[in-house]
């Protein structure tokens, strides 16, 4: 019972991404400006599973600084390798951490957090931003997450 629940849960957010990828895109047709693109991004993204937190961080002068989000206040800098997304950047590929706590050096914007994605975008081989997701709850994000937000941010175009 508990595996079928398991499933349809699965299937469940398959689901809502494949109804709200087309229109994310549908959002972004026609407008270049990454800012604006990257603002309707996370507020759709928020909007359809009401995560904790949902934003982006950009590559700047070597190191992450906050950029469109919905959700908390948050810190506003990380430094190469420091934290979940200081780690996605460092290692360039997506990160999916169950249980925040268990994760060394996992920065703590918010208390409430318990578990996490990040999403790194690429332009030229090069990490230029990274997509911060945060749950409230634990173990919220699997490879369902892994390959329908990849997709999504390489919408995005630098
Ligand atoms: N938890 C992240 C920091 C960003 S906040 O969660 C918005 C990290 O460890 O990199």
């Amino acid at each position: 019972m508990a595996e079928d629940l398991t499933i349809l849960h699965t299937e469940n957010k398959a689901d809502q991404y494949r109804s709200l990828i087309p229109q994310i895109e549908a959002l972004l047709y026609g407008e270049t400006d990454l800012v604006a693109n990257m603002a309707n991004m996370v507020a759709a993204l928020k909007e359809q599973f009401k995560w904790f937190w949902v934003g982006f961080y950009l590559v700047k002068d070597n190191e992450l600084v906050l950029g469109p989000f919905q959700g908390p206040v948050a810190c506003t800098r990380i430094g190469p390798g420091k934290g979940v997304c200081g780690a996605s950047w460092q290692q360039k590929q997506t990160l999916i951490v169950p249980d925040v706590e268990a994760f060394p050096g996992h920065i703590a914007c918010s208390s409430l957090s318990r578990s996490e994605i990040v999403v790194p975008l690429f332009s030229d081989g090069e990490v230029v931003a990274v997509l911060d997701v945060d749950s409230e709850l634990l173990d919220q994000f699997d490879d369902t997450d892994k390959q329908n937000l990849e997709q999504l941010v390489k919408l995005l175009r630098f």
